[in-house]
């Protein structure tokens, strides 16, 4: 099984971190191709509980080789904070790859994403706030530092005197900010060159030699299918592919060498940001999720939004991504509900819709149609086959699966590692 992808098939933080360390030990390399810090991932191990913004959770598997691959913006400060937090707890990093042509997030793309979303006011996109869009935004506009430049001074300083000189001016004239001087972020950045030099590889060719040479290489999506700048709502997503396709530019491997996509989805809705969220509970139904799922985001604490399942969205993503498989977390959430409502449909103007409509207006003032399902009460967390679940578990997970676009192969029970039943092996 070669290339493998995980990626959400939600708004986010449905439980990523969790499937990937599921795979665990059948995994030779695990590769970060999208997002910066914005990720929160957490981990459960035992009693420990990891929170990792910008590395790969699979740096936390014994043998795995973590890359953080080109289509990446790395806040530098950030991939040595955790580095050295992790280190200190015991997990080996020293195997820690990262890619020469990954762009860097440097002072002034945090300052600039502040200043943005607070001139945005009420249009905003609620951002993490760590400098993610404007990395991107040069990137594109091809004014971006990347990782390899920190090594040659002379290209560093006239590539960020060119990002800066335009910048400035935005900050002192609109945003009413002090200028950020050329040397300050040149000597920032150099007082990482020497650290960040034994980690920098073509990573784009060691993925492909690890391919040829038979190793199970994962690819780890940030965000979401929601969030995809391309598939998402926007313009309330991130700046970056978070789809599957992303896993192939964002790394520098050929689209065909990806055989499996794991789809994670929650057994209910959460969105963090604004945006259009059809499902969204703003009544105490949504608090019961927000409070019994701990709903608060791992980087920025936010309470999330709650919502029902949307099965169109599950769809959509089914599609967008090319699904082979679900894993669903977080079943045990819904537990001591008496009945559970999925959304199967929406409502646009008076009119019956199946899937994700094509404009985001009518996206915005979707009415979900719901079909209930009976709740159950035991406790499941325990169960770790499909028969252990209560019945009207199984009847929740089969007709969900029924109407999601793809088959559901391992189901979530609780937050520890091992709380998972699995239908259908991920990698078979
Ligand atoms: P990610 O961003 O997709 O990796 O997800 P997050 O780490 O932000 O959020 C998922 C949260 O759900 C984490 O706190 C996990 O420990 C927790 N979690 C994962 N799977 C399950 C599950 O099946 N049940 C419960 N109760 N919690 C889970
Ligand atoms: P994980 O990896 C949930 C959301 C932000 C905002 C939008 C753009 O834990 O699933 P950005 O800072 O990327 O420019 O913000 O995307 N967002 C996330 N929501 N989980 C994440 O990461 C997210 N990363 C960004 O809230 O709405
Ligand atoms: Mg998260």
């Amino acid at each position: 099984m070669p290339a493998v992808v995980i990626i959400g098939a939600q708004w986010g933080d449905e439980g990523k971190g969790k499937a990937t360390d599921l795979l665990g030990s059948r995994i030779d390399y695990v590769v970060k191709f999208n997002g910066g810090n914005n990720a929160g991932h957490t981990v459960v191990i035992g009693d420990e509980k990891y929170a990792l913004h910008l590395l790969p959770s699979g740096i936390l598997t014994e043998g795995v080789v973590p890359v953080i691959a080109n289509g990446v913006v790395i806040d530098i400060e950030v991939l040595f904070d955790e580095l050295t937090a992790l280190r200190a707890r015991g997990v080996d990093v020293s195997k820690l790859v990262v890619s020469a042509n990954a762009h860097v997030i440097t002072q002034y793309h945090r300052t600039l994403d502040k200043v943005t979303e607070r001139f945005l006011g009420k249009r905003q996109i609620g951002t993490t706030g760590r400098g993610i869009g404007p990395s991107y935004a040069d990137k594109i506009n091809r004014v971006g530092i990347r990782i390899q430049d920190l090594f040659d001074e002379n290209i560093l300083r006239q590539k960020v005197e060119g990002a800066l000189h335009q910048k400035n001016q935005l900050l002192v004239k609109l945003y009413n900010r002090r200028a950020i001087s050329v040397d300050e972020i040149v000597d920032d950045l150099l007082s990482y060159a020497d650290r960040l030099r034994p980690l920098v590889a073509d990573t784009g060719l060691l993925l492909n030699e690890a391919l040829d040479a038979g190793k199970t290489v994962l690819f780890e999506g940030g965000q979401a299918t929601m969030l995809d700048v391309d598939h998402g709502t926007y313009p309330f997503v991130t700046s970056s592919n978070s789809t599957a396709g992303g896993a192939a530019t964002g790394s520098g491997i050929g689209p065909g060498r990806i055989e499996r996509v794991i789809g994670i989805v929650k057994a209910y809705t959460t969105r963090v940001g604004s945006g259009p969220f059809p499902t969204e509970l703003l009544d105490e139904s949504g608090e019961f999720l927000r409070n019994k799922g701990f709903e608060f985001g791992t980087t920025t604490g936010r309470p999330r939004r709650t919502g029902w399942y949307d099965a169109p969205v599950a769809r959509y993503s089914a599609r967008v991504n090319g699904i082979t498989d679900f894993v669903m977390t977080k079943l045990d959430v819904l537990t001591g509900l008496a009945e559970i409502p999925v959304c199967v449909a929406y409502e646009v103007d008076g009119v019956r819709v199946n899937e994700v409509p094509v404009s985001q207006s009518d996206f915005h003032h979707a009415v979900p149609i719901y079909e209930n399902f009976p709740g159950w009460t035991e406790d499941i967390s325990s169960a770790r086959t499909f028969e252990e679940l209560p019945k009207a578990a199984q009847e929740y997970v089969l007709a969900i699966e029924a109407i999601s676009g793809s088959r559901i192969s391992a189901i979530g029970v609780g937050p520890e590692r091992d709380a998972i039943v699995v239908r259908h092996d991920l990698l078979g």
